[in-house]
């Protein structure tokens, strides 16, 4: 029976909506206060029980890197003073986790960036989690991948999240359609990467967290490119939505679009409200 422990991180994007600051700077390292947009994920997927961080990234991404590494000069230099807790977090994310980055070399879509990142995750089922979709839960409510784990230790297929949004977004997302599970939950009967509103199947929009069995990447292998001209998981999902085997689950919690600079803004202004100020 396999445990979920590796997560994989998409982030080879170019960020060109929040271009100039993303010019020399992965948007993935974009703060929400004063912590990367990554490390809230990397953490999500701790609370989760992974420890096996997988991050497909490209070129210009180091920082990406430097970031889940020790910096010995700065933790010198900052040793008894009253600065040493502001890295006691990321430095036991360091200690606990194993990160492992592959490039994604052609920017070919999600799908191929999932692909990609088949040799740091091998035969086993993991997690997905775009960084951009932030995913904040109140003091005390499980997070959004540990709300997935245990959909996945029961029902042992892919899962991905979804919410309801307005309709003219549907061009936004992929779109799921489906039968009622269990409270929350829809076995997947067919779903759509950014159909118009006219041709929606449904307002049920996928989010940025996924639980993938490996029979994935065999699938992506053989997926033609979709919307846009690019690989899409959603329609390499929707291969494994035929026999039954995909999952979608309406999870609690908020999501802020940080892609977006509306939705960064407003992440970051909640995160200085419910957390920031809360700590001090
Ligand atoms: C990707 C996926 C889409 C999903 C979205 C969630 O799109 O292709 O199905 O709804 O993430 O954020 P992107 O936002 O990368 O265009």
């Amino acid at each position: 029976m396999h445990k979920i422990r590796k997560c994989l991180f998409p982030a080879a994007g170019y960020g060109t909506r929040f271009l100039p600051v993303t010019k020399s700077m992965p948007k993935e390292m974009l703060p929400l206060v004063n912590k990367p947009l990554i490390q809230y994920g990397v953490e999500e997927a701790i609370e989760a029980g992974m420890n096996g961080m997988a991050i497909v990234t490209g070129r210009g991404k180091r920082a990406l890197e430097d970031h889940f590494d020790i910096s010995y000069e700065l933790e010198h230099q900052i040793a008894g003073t009253d600065k040493e807790w502001l890295l006691t977090d990321i430095r036991r994310i360091i200690d606990q986790c194993t990160f492992s980055y592959t490039r994604q070399v052609e920017m070919k879509g999600l799908g191929h960036a999932i692909l990609s990142g088949e040799t740091l995750i091998g035969e086993e089922p993991f997690a997905v989690v775009l960084a951009d979709d932030y995913c904040a839960t109140e003091h005390g409510e499980e997070g959004v991948l540990t709300q997935m784990v245990k959909l996945y230790e029961k029902y042992r297929c892919s899962i991905v999240a979804i919410e309801e949004i307005p309709r003219e977004d549907t061009r936004k997302y992929g779109v799921i359609a489906g039968d009622l599970e269990a409270d929350n939950l829809y076995r997947v009967r067919e779903m759509v990467e950014k159909p118009d509103p006219a041709v929606a199947p449904s307002n049920l929009a996928i989010i940025g967290r996924y639980i993938l069995t490996p029979d994935i990447f065999d699938i992506l292998r053989e997926t033609p490119p979709g919307r846009g001209g690019e690989i899409q998981i959603t329609d390499a999902l929707m291969t494994q939505a035929k026999m039954g085997n995909v999952l979608a689950y309406k999870f609690k919690g908020r999501r802020f679009d940080c892609g977006s600079i509306e939705g960064f803004m407003e992440a970051s202004n909640y995160n200085y409200e419910h957390i920031y100020k809360k700590k001090r």
